[in-house]
Order: structure tokens, then C-alpha cells, then sequence
């Protein structure tokens, strides 16, 4: 979906395509990624999304099986002859683009569409994909496990960073956020929960099926779905309906993560401004991983119970992460960072630990420690979610919360939080933001907390 300040040609226009077939009307194919410096292969040229409608039927845990029909709506950002999709599934059967069938190849990550007939500049259209067979989690050595992951009884589906094709094909970028909507057909008995906001539920007798709307424009990564025996609770912040739900395991655990979902979302708005989405909540289930994801509306704790730091951090990222989306994944830092930072924030109110003397205990490590290395601001594919980025990028925030002062600090974070409507953002953006804020030159604040190797020692 393009957004006001950024033109969808400039956000999609990837990598250069061949030559123009020189006939004006034919066009070119869309390029296989969009040149992301850290994975060059995600997302793809050509196209902007504006929504995913996925029709998943999962068979149980036995099989593993999920039977899929997925529609993208998009608009060609330029003549196409052929275009990509993300895709790292199983078997495809079908691609229909406008109604008519498509050829299509796979290659790798890329699911490479023909369409009968090239699609012009502008068009609106629709792209079917049709799949069945077992998705399967992605392993990496740096980046654990992630994508589609099987659980005892059902699944659940953790994107972050480019995991989300391993069940569905998308443009997968930050980039190109899009709305979305699941119905997701299980054997009755189990449940799904996924992003925003629950519909309609539909017993036929051995099979239920739950419909979902994300209806706030979403980057890729952030698409979820599990699938299991939750227990599923609602109640209201405000005005915003919470819903949270846990695998049978953290029954115990259900009233705490509730109480303390609600708890992070009235902090937030009070210390970020208006909470960015239609609905609130957070999942406990699926196996035994070692993180959180802050799927939007609804983050998921991998198979344990979060303390409410846990919980902040996770509600601190729908405002920044998932509102406010990176153009590019080396700049993660102003998701983790702002959000590890929110965790300093909570645990200083009423008198813990001041965010001072957080940043204090940390600096006392030495330079060559986790904690300042690498920089966090061009931290590596495999680095993107190591303890630098998150804690040296909290420093980062702090020193420039000790430069600027509390009361321009406080009007930095509700400002950069409206950023969520505009176009996706780059450290330069949040940068100019706080100079801009501030009245002061800040380039060396940043380059010493984000750039410098080391421990910085002036800034
Ligand atoms: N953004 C998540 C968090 O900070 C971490 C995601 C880690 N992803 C992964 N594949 N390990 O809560
Ligand atoms: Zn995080």
C-alpha cells in the first residue's frame, strides 16, 4: 500500500529491470527483490499491495496439512509482463491473475507469475495463488526459528524477518504494507487467533472456520496466525477491545498477561499518544522459542509466560515497528531500540530504577561486549537481533533524552509515533526529527551511539 509522503514508484521500484521491450505497452518484468541491503531477494518490483485475502484450510496436526487459496489485490507500478511474489510453500497448483490462469515458475524464495496478458501501469489486479502440503519453519544459525512452526496440537506463524512466505506468498518487505484477511478452516475443537479483529465463527460439523481482519495496513512480517486449544479472553482498554488468548500450559498465566496487556496499552498512550490500532491483545502458546513477536494487535509469546517488561517491550512496538515501519531492515534499531527503551520507561515509573541509572549499569561493560557490539545502527542480516541493537540502541535513546531535555524528548516520541501514518522511515528520518525538535545539531550524538565501533566515550 503506498503512503502519502512516498510515491509507490520510488518504494517499489527495486532493482532496474531489463530494457523496455520498446513497444510502450508490453513492459518488463518486475525485479526479484527490492534491493534491501541485508535481504536484497525480499519484496519485489513492480507492484504495490493494498490487500491479502488468505483462505487457509489446516487438516490437524497429524498431516500438518494446510489447504490454501490466497487473493492479493495490487496495483502494477509500472508495465509488467511478469512479476514475483515471495513464496517459500508448499506445491502451487494454480495462479490466476484477473480471473485467468497464469503461468508460473519457482525459484528459490521467488514465485515468479506470467500473466496471460501484461498488466499496464496503474492497473488494479488480482493475483490467486492456490497450494497445498505441510509449510515449514525456516532455521537459521542467527535468526532461530521462525516462519510457519508446528506446536504440539496446531501452529503458529512468526514472519519476522522474512519468514511469513514459508505459508504465504506476499511482497515481503516492510515497505509494502497491506490490509489482510484470514479464514482459517481447523478440525472444530482447536481455535485460531490471528491479527485485529475476530468475525464470524462457522461450525460444520468436523470443521469451524475463523475469519480475521487486519484492517490497519500491515508490513508482512507481522502476519499471524496460531493455531491450538487456546482459551481465549476479551475485555476493554478504553475504548479498545483486548483479546488474549494461551495454550492450555499458561492457563495460570491467562489473567496476568490480560491485566498486564491492559496495563502496557494505558501506559503507552499516556508516554507515545493514541494507540495506533482497532484492537489490542497478546497469545501465549506454540513451542518453546527463545523471543516474542510483535505481530500487530496481537504479539505472541513463544511458548512462555512474559514478565510485564516483556509485555511493554512487545506494546511498545505497535507504536514503533509496527505503526511506524522501516524502509529498510539495517535500520531494526528503531524498533528494538525504542521499544527496549520503553522498558527502561516502565520500570522508572513510581520510583524503579531511573532510566539513568539503567543506561549507567550497562556502560560500565567493557567495549568489546555484546552489549556495544557490533554498532547498532548497520548491525549485519545476522546481528539484526543480537544485544547491541537493543541495548546500546536504548542508550542511544537516553543520551539523547539527557541532551534534549524531557520535555522535547516527550514531544519527539508522540511526534515520531504519527509517523505511523506517513511513509515508511529511515534513521535520517528520526534524526531530522529530533533536530528538528530539538533546535540542536545531533549528528554526533547518533554517529557515536549507532556508527562508532567500541564503546563511545564522547558524543
Ligand atoms: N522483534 C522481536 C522482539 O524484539 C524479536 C524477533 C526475533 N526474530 C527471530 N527470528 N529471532 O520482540
Ligand atoms: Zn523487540
Amino acid at each position: 500500500m503506498a503512503t502519502a509522503a512516498a510515491s509507490a514508484a520510488a518504494l517499489f521500484a527495486g532493482a532496474p529491470g531489463p530494457p523496455d521491450a520498446g513497444d510502450g505497452t508490453s513492459g518488463t518484468p518486475g525485479s526479484s527483490g527490492l534491493g534491501d541491503a541485508y535481504f536484497p531477494e525480499a519484496g519485489n518490483g513492480g507492484y504495490d499491495v493494498s490487500h491479502y485475502d488468505a483462505a487457509l484450510a489446516y487438516a490437524g496436526h497429524a498431516s500438518g496439512r494446510v489447504d490454501a487459496t490466497v487473493t492479493v489485490t495490487a496495483t502494477a507500478t509500472r508495465p509488467l509482463t511478469r512479476f514475483d511474489l515471495d513464496f517459500r510453500g508448499p506445491k502451487v497448483s494454480a495462479v490466476l491473475v484477473d480471473g485467468s490462469a497464469a503461468t508460473f515458475t519457482r525459484s528459490g524464495q521467488e514465485l515468479v507469475v506470467t500473466p496471460s496478458t501484461p498488466l499496464a501501469k496503474d492497473a488494479v489486479f488480482t493475483a490467486v495463488v492456490r497450494y497445498a502440503g505441510r509449510p515449514h519453519p525456516l532455521k537459521d544459525g542467527a535468526l532461530g526459528t521462525y516462519g510457519w512452526i508446528p506446536s504440539k496440537d496446531g501452529a503458529v506463524a512468526l514472519g519476522e524477518p522474512d519468514g511469513t512466505p514459508t505459508w504465504l506468498p506476499v511482497n515481503d518487505h516492510p515497505r509494502d504494507k497491506a490490509t489482510y484477511a484470514f479464514h482459517v478452516t481447523v478440525p472444530s475443537g482447536l481455535r485460531v487467533v490471528a491479527n485485529g479483529t475476530p468475525g464470524a465463527v462457522v461450525r460444520r460439523g468436523a470443521t469451524t472456520t475463523y475469519d480475521w481482519t487486519e484492517t490497519s495496513p500491515m508490513a508482512s512480517y507481522l502476519a499471524m496466525i496460531a493455531i491450538g486449544r487456546f482459551a481465549v479472553r476479551t475485555t476493554t482498554a478504553g475504548n479498545v477491545p483486548v483479546i488474549t488468548a494461551v495454550a492450555p500450559k499458561f492457563a495460570a498465566s491467562a489473567k496476568k498477561l490480560e491485566r498486564t496487556t491492559v496495563a502496557a496499552l494505558r501506559w503507552g498512550v499516556q508516554k507515545f499518544g493514541p494507540y495506533p490500532f482497532a484492537t489490542a491483545g497478546g497469545v501465549i502458546g506454540g513451542p518453546r522459542l527463545d523471543y516474542a513477536l510483535e505481530t500487530q494487535e496481537r504479539p505472541v509469546y513463544g511458548g512462555f509466560a512474559p514478565d510485564d517488561v516483556f509485555v511493554v517491550h512487545e506494546m511498545a512496538h505497535q507504536w514503533f515497528g509496527d505503526s511506524v515501519g522501516l524502509r529498510d531492515w539495517k535500520d531494526i534499531w528503531l524498533n528494538e531500540g525504542l521499544a527496549t527503551y520503553a522498558e527502561w520507561m516502565w520500570t522508572a515509573r513510581g520510583g524503579g530504577e531511573s532510566t539513568k541509572k539503567t543506561f549507567k549499569r550497562y556502560y560500565t561493560q567493557p567495549g568489546g561486549s555484546p552489549v556495544f557490539a557490533p554498532p547498532p545502527g548497520s548491525p549485519s542480516r545476522r546481528d539484526l537481533f543480537g544485544f547491541s541493537v537493543y541495548i546500546r540502541g536504548a542508550m542511544c535513546v537516553e543520551a539523547l533524552r539527557e541532551r534534549i531535555g524531557d520535555g522535547r524528548f516527550d514531544r519527539l516520541l508522540k511526534t515520531w509515533a504519527e509517523r505511523g501514518r506517513t511513509a515508511p522511515v529511515t534513521t535520517a528520518d528520526f534524526v531530522a526529527l529530533a533536530e528538528r525538535i530539538s533546535g540542536r545539531k545531533l549528528d554526533g550524538l547518533f554517529n557515536a551511539w549507532l556508527y562508532q565501533k567500541g564503546k563511545p566515550k564522547k558524543w
